[in-house]
C-alpha cells in the first residue's frame, strides 16, 4: 500500500488549481439515469470515487465515456459523457455500495426512470452509522413501495410512476434530499421537499437537472418545489469547483504560514470558513485570480468550531480546521453535530504532539507551539488529509499510511502541493 511521505515546515506559496467538487460530481453522474439522452459533464475530477460511479452505472447499461477538451484545455478525464439510452440494469449489488456510499444516489433516479430499483445497504462507515431511512421516506411519500431482504432495499413505483407529493426531511440529508429531488423531476404532478438541505453541490444537481429539462424552484433554498416531467433532454454541464478542497489548501496556507490563492474559488463558496479564518487570525481576499490566504501578522489564535448544515462550516473540513487550531495561541473548542465518530483523526495528531481531549460531540483543543512529525495512519477521507496539513506544518518526518481514502477525493494532491513548495512525495509499495 502506498504511503506518503512529508518534511514538514515549510511556508507554502504560490497557486493551486481548484478541481472540480466530488461530491457534486457523484449525484449529476447519477442523474445520467433520467434520461436516455447524452449528459455531458465537465470539470470533471480526476478521483478514485468518480471511477466507482462509473463502473456502477456502466453496470446499469450506461455508456460511459471520458474524454478531454482541447477547446478549453481541460485535461484527459475531465469530460465524462453518460448516456443511459437503455437503463440494462436496476441494481447496486453490495460490492460497490460498501466500497462507496455514494452508490445510494442511482436510486431515486433508477426508480423514477425504471419503476424498480434494487440496492444494497450501505452498512455502517468510519465516521458514523449513516442510514439511509430519509432517503427511503422521501421515496415512499412519492409512492414507492419499499422492501427491506438481504441486505438490499427493493423499491417499486406505482403502476403509472411515481406521484409528487410533499415531504419535509424531519433533519437536514444531503444525499436525501438529492435522491428525492432526482426522483421528482419524473414523478407525476407537484412535489414540495421542505427543510431540503442547501449545500452548493445540491444547487449545482438542481441547476443540471434543469439544464436537462427539468422544472424546479427554490433552488438555493430549503424547499425545492418540482413539477415533474414526462422525459429529460440532453445536457451539457459543468461541475461546480470543490469547496472542501478549496477549504484544505485554505488551511493548508495558514498552518504553513504561506500565502496561497486558490484559483477559481469565490468566497461565498467557503464562506463560514473564511470567517472562521479570520477568526483565527487569517487574512482572506477576493482576488480576480482566486481566494487569496495567508496569516494576518503571524500568529494564529483558537477559535470554536462547530460543524453544521450549509451554511454553517462544514463537517467535511472539520478534522483540517482542527488541524489548524493544534498549533493556535489558547484553547479552542471543536463540536461536531453531523457525525457521531468523525474524531478518528483525534489519536494521530495526538501522536505529532497536538494536545486535544475528547469530550462527547466536543473536542478541546490546546494549542502547542509545534507538532512533530511522526508515523501515522490514515482512517477516512478528511483524516486523512487532515494528517497531510500537520506534516506540512511539522518540525521532521512525517509519514502517513492508507492513502488510498485520501485517493477517493483529492485529485494530484501531491504535485499540487510540491508546486507551492511542499517536500511531499508518494513512496510506492
Ligand atoms: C454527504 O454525505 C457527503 N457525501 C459527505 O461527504 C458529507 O460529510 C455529508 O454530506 C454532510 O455534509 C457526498 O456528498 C457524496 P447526509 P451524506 O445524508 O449525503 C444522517 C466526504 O468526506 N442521516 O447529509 O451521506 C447521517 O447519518 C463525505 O466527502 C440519517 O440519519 O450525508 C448524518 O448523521 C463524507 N438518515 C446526517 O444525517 C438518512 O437517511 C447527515 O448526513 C441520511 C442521513
Amino acid at each position: 500500500m502506498d504511503r506518503i511521505r512529508i518534511q514538514g515546515g515549510k511556508p507554502l506559496a504560490g497557486a493551486i488549481p481548484i478541481s472540480g467538487a466530488k461530491n457534486a460530481a457523484l449525484p449529476l453522474m447519477a442523474a445520467c439515469l433520467l434520461s436516455d439522452k447524452a449528459l455531458r459533464l465537465s470539470n470533471m475530477p480526476h478521483v478514485a470515487d468518480i471511477a466507482s460511479m462509473a463502473s456502477l452505472l456502466a453496470q446499469c447499461g450506461v455508456d460511459v465515456h471520458m474524454d478531454g477538451d482541447a477547446a478549453t484545455g481541460c485535461p484527459q478525464g475531465s469530460v465524462l459523457t453518460l448516456c443511459a439510452r437503455q437503463v440494462t440494469s436496476t441494481e447496486a449489488p453490495y460490492d460497490l455500495v460498501r466500497k462507496m456510499r455514494a452508490s445510494v444516489l442511482v436510486l431515486g433516479p433508477l426508480l423514477a426512470r425504471c419503476g424498480e430499483a434494487r440496492v444494497s445497504l450501505p452498512g455502517g462507515c468510519a465516521i458514523g452509522t449513516r442510514p439511509i431511512d430519509l432517503h427511503l421516506k422521501a421515496l415512499a411519500h412519492m409512492g414507492a413501495e419499499i422492501t427491506l431482504d438481504a441486505g438490499y432495499v427493493t423499491a417499486r413505483a406505482p403502476k403509472g410512476g411515481l406521484v409528487g407529493a410533499r415531504f419535509a426531511f424531519p433533519s437536514v440529508s444531503v444525499g436525501a434530499t438529492e435522491n428525492a429531488l432526482m426522483a421528482a423531476v419524473l414523478a407525476k404532478g407537484e412535489t414540495v421537499l421542505a427543510n431540503a438541505a442547501r449545500e452548493p453541490e445540491i444547487g449545482d444537481l438542481a441547476r443540471c437537472l434543469a439544464a436537462m429539462g427539468a422544472r424546479i424552484d427554490g433552488i438555493g433554498t430549503d424547499t425545492l418545489t418540482v413539477h415533474g416531467v414526462e422525459s429529460l433532454n440532453a445536457a451539457s454541464h459543468a461541475v461546480i469547483p470543490d469547496r472542501i478542497e478549496a477549504g484544505t489548501y485554505a488551511i493548508a496556507a495558514a498552518i504553513t504560514d504561506g500565502d496561497l490563492t486558490l484559483q477559481g474559488v469565490k468566497r461565498e463558496l467557503v464562506a463560514a470558513l473564511c470567517e472562521h479564518l479570520e477568526g483565527a487570525g487569517v487574512a482572506v481576499t477576493e482576488t480576480p485570480a482566486g481566494l487569496r490566504v495567508h496569516r494576518h501578522n503571524g500568529a494564529l489564535v483558537g477559535i470554536d468550531v462547530m460543524t453544521e448544515p450549509f451554511p454553517g462550516f462544514p463537517t467535511d473540513l472539520q478534522a483540517q480546521m482542527m488541524t489548524l487550531l493544534t498549533v493556535a495561541k489558547g484553547a479552542a473548542m471543536v463540536t461536531e453535530t453531523i457525525f457521531e465518530n468523525r474524531f478518528m483523526h483525534v489519536p494521530e495528531l495526538c501522536r505529532m504532539g497536538a494536545n486535544i481531549n475528547i469530550h462527547g460531540a466536543s473536542a478541546m483543543v490546546r494549542g502547542v507551539p509545534q507538532l512533530r512529525g511522526a508515523p501515522v495512519m490514515a482512517t477516512d477521507l478528511r483524516a486523512s488529509v487532515s494528517l497531510v496539513l500537520a506534516g506540512l506544518a511539522a518540525q521532521g518526518e512525517t509519514t502517513i499510511s492508507r492513502v488510498y481514502h485520501l485517493d477517493r477525493g483529492y485529485e494530484r494532491l501531491e504535485e499540487k502541493l510540491q508546486a507551492c513548495g511542499a517536500r511531499i512525495e508518494r513512496l510506492k509499495g
